[in-house]
């Protein structure tokens, strides 16, 4: 047996009574002398480190000193003065320079401590600070970036934790940090981000969108996204999905992504082919519709149209083939958007099984075949059932919006979704705060992102139809 010659020894405090005993060194008494030498050299090289970390602060607190010993108390007031008057300066000037160079790292810096100041409590009492050996672990918290609403906390996770692990404690952490919600974004191997909301950016609706020349298909302004930078959808080169219950507001994405078309409409670079079957959404635009493309609402009229555009589709194909890959609408060859509002009444709840099999038949060569030569589907659905939708895979880009059960997302929006924070089913029934509100994946990124579309009212549609009817009649005089 090993010889022990200190003081005393004992066991690792260690609050598991089946964990191994681990045993503490044994305890040799240092002279006080000494214990007081080796803080003053920890001290000093903790302030030298600190000091080299910020050179900024150096430079700063230099210069307010030389300003103390020269010009005293009145010299540095002059000098606050100054900077409060070059900030107002700079903030009116350039403001963009300001939240860069300012307030941006201002409020970094600020989160950063309110999050600092309760870190060790909340990850304890939400268990994410393991014990290992006896002592207890904790995530780090590394950098803290700030938007409007939302606030995104790099951690760098305990060897052997999972953001799993995160997931299942994020209401603990959204509560301990006072937050609405707390979402687990994935980073790299070993980090994470908690992205914490702390004011709902999206519970004001909308106004319909200003109208802006120079419409492209590939970013169409639809809305604001939940960090405040505008929504944009592509139909260009893709097929869409809106799912959402009755009154999740699939009608302001339809409305919203025709308005952002209407310069190209106006200009016949594209058209819209508008299927109705509830004859309640598209029918109010009808005329815009019948000018600017076609228009059906009988079950009957909309497979001779689905059909039609498959005809016209197929023509376009064997023109373009072996000359070009990519469709650029030209006003002979127009981008086509199939509209088709409750796509379910076509393809599920259709009592005439022929018309139901040409729908479908047509709709599924739309969406296969289409998307090189300019043709796009834009479908809205209530329940996104494979039953009820069996082609819904066809569609490469999906929004999800208010849904009633939370399988129904990953439905959607593929697996996995609803886990990585797309709580479509708890999105609010009332529709000032909810209609409208749903959730994407962008081609970034694999974590669905809020958003909300800009509410199209009827007297914006009748602006627009106006708009194309002043066109017409200025084309014809
Ligand atoms: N983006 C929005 N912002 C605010 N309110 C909205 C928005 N979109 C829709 N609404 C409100 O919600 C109501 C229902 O919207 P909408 O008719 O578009 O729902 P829907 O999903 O098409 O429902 P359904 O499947 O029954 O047709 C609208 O009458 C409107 O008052
Ligand atoms: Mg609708």
């Amino acid at each position: 047996m090993r010889n022990v010659t200190g003081e005393q020894f004992a066991q690792v405090d260690n609050p598991d009574p089946f964990a191994a005993p681990v045993w503490r060194s044994p305890v040799y008494r240092t002279p006080e002398l000494v214990i007081w030498i080796v803080r003053l050299i920890r001290l000093l090289g903790r302030v030298t480190w600190f000091a080299l970390r910020h050179p900024l602060l150096d430079v700063t607190t230099g210069v307010v000193l030389l300003i103390w010993l020269n010009a005293g108390w009145l010299g540095l007031i002059a000098l606050a003065c100054f900077t409060l008057a070059t900030l107002t300066g700079l903030r009116i000037w350039r403001p963009d320079w300001f939240a860069r160079l300012v307030s941006v790292p201002a409020r970094r810096r600020w989160r950063r401590w309110c999050y600092m100041r309760r870190w060790h409590g909340v990850m304890t009492i939400a268990r994410l600070a393991p014990l290992y050996r006896g002592q207890i672990v904790f995530p780090l918290l590394d950098r803290v970036d700030v938007t409007g609403c939302t606030d995104r906390v790099r951690v760098k996770l305990v060897s052997g934790q999972s953001p799993a692990d995160f997931a299942d404690r994020a209401d603990s952490l959204a509560h301990g940090f006072g937050a609405l919600l707390c979402r687990i974004r994935s980073a790299s191997p070993g980090a994470l981000v908690l992205e914490f909301v702390r004011r709902d950016a999206l519970a004001e609706p909308m106004s319909a969108l200003p109208i802006l020349p120079d419409a492209d298909l590939r970013a169409l302004p639809v809305g604001r996204r939940e960090d405040g930078a505008p929504f944009l959808a592509r139909l260009h080169g893709t097929h869409l999905l809106i799912a959402g219950a009755t009154g999740a507001g699939k009608g302001s994405y339809v409305w919203s992504l025709v308005r952002a078309m209407l310069p190209l409409l106006l200009a016949g670079l594209v058209q819209v082919w508008a299927c109705d079957p509830k004859l309640m959404e598209l029918a109010f635009g009808r005329a815009l519709f019948e000018r600017h493309g076609r228009y059906a609402a009988n079950p009957a009229d909309i497979a001779n149209l689905l059909e039609d555009a498959v005809a016209d589709m197929q023509a376009r194909a064997l023109r373009f083939a072996g000359r070009q890959r990519d469709h650029q609408p030209t006003t002979d060859f127009p981008f086509i958007v199939i509209m088709v509002d409750e796509i379910a009444f076509l393809t599920a709840y259709q009592a005439d099984r022929k018309l139901k099999d040409r729908t479908l038949a047509a709709l599924a060569t739309l969406t296969t075949q289409g998307r090189a030569v300019g043709y796009c589907v834009v479908a809205a659905l209530q329940d996104p059932r494979k039953e009820v939708l069996n082609i819904r895979n066809l569609f490469p880009d999906k929004i999800a919006l208010r849904l009633d059960e939370p399988a129904q997302v990953d439905m959607v929006l593929g697996d996995g979704a609803r886990d990585r924070g797309a709580a479509c089913d708890e999105i609010s029934a009332n529709p000032a705060i909810g209609a409208g509100v749903g959730f994407v994946r962008l081609e970034t990124s694999p974590d669905p992102v809020r958003v909300r579309a800009a509410f199209v009212s009827d007297d914006d549609i009748r602006a627009m139809v106006t708009t194309s009817a002043d066109q017409e009649r200025g084309g014809a005089a």
